[in-house]
């Protein structure tokens, strides 16, 4: 299988094309009104502006579109952030709090439920974990738009929907590898897992072709820090127990 991997020294104008159609590739299952209850919208609605980041849009001399900006509280500003895209109900997100409490830790999530259900736990412990957020938006907008380059210590993709049957709609295609190697340090960290030995075959494949980006890490099992998701859970009860585990360092001596 060969995948599109962008040259090297493409203009401003591919680049923002090729973001463009990230952003427009739907990774997720569209969600009906009726999908949130009564008490999961008064959680988004009264709770989840306390439990967020702003995105701060503004205007640029010169730039055709308006820049977004994450923004943090001020004492929370200029930290090492980590990034969790899909965080589901949001187990891996507070593990990732405790174990780096000097870190800021957002989990990117669009499901409203599951929205809900961060925000509760969040809520919970809102006096303990104040280094974790949640923003309810498509990763894929969130990367391309308001993450600025080289800012991101670890991006975090724990059980990204395999989609068997569309695998074009799958998270980790080759726009978004190369949204996110612009988003990160140099020497920053793209943990994957899934229990999908197709999905994690395409990953392998696929990182492999941005080997001039990332070097792979060898991890033999799952990290002790990292809970067991709710869906990791599930894959596990149905029988799906070999999980594959990816760590990729995006290299030091990256060029752009
Ligand atoms: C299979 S679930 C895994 C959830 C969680 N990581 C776990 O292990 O329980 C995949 C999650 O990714 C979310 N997701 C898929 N595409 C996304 C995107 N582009 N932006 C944000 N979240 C996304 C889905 O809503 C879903 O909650």
């Amino acid at each position: 299988m060969t995948h599109d991997v962008p040259a090297k020294g493409q203009d401003a104008a591919t680049q923002n094309a090729r973001r463009r159609k990230a952003a427009g590739l739907r990774s997720y299952r569209r969600q009906s009104a009726r999908d949130t209850s009564k008490a999961q919208r008064r959680v988004l609605q009264q709770l989840y502006p306390h439990y967020t980041v702003a995105v701060e849009v503004r205007s640029v001399e010169g730039a055709r579109s308006p820049v977004r900006r994450l923004s943090w509280g001020h004492e929370q500003a200029g930290r090492p952030l980590h990034i969790e895209i899909g965080s589901g109900s949001g187990e891996v997100m507070l593990a990732l709090a405790e174990r780096h409490s000097g870190a800021n830790i957002l989990g990117i999530e669009v499901h409203k439920p599951s929205v809900a259900a961060i925000v509760q736990k969040l809520h919970a412990r809102a006096a303990h974990l104040t280094n974790v957020r949640v923003l309810r938006m498509d990763a894929m907008t969130m990367v391309a738009f308001c993450i600025e380059p080289s800012s991101v210590d670890a991006v975090h993709v724990y059980f990204p929907d395999p989609f068997p049957e569309a695998h074009d709609r799958r998270l980790l295609r080759p726009y978004f590898i190369e949204l996110l190697a612009d988003a990160l340090v140099l020497g920053g960290q793209l943990n994957v897992a899934t229990d999908d030995a197709h999905y994690a075959a395409s990953i392998r494949d696929l990182l492999s072709q941005f080997d001039s980006h990332f070097e792979e890490q060898m991890v033999h099992e799952r990290p002790d820090w990292r809970p067991i998701s709710k869906y990791e859970g599930k894959a596990l009860r149905e029988g799906r127990t070999e999980i594959f585990e990816f760590k990729y360092i995006l290299r030091r001596d990256r060029k752009h």
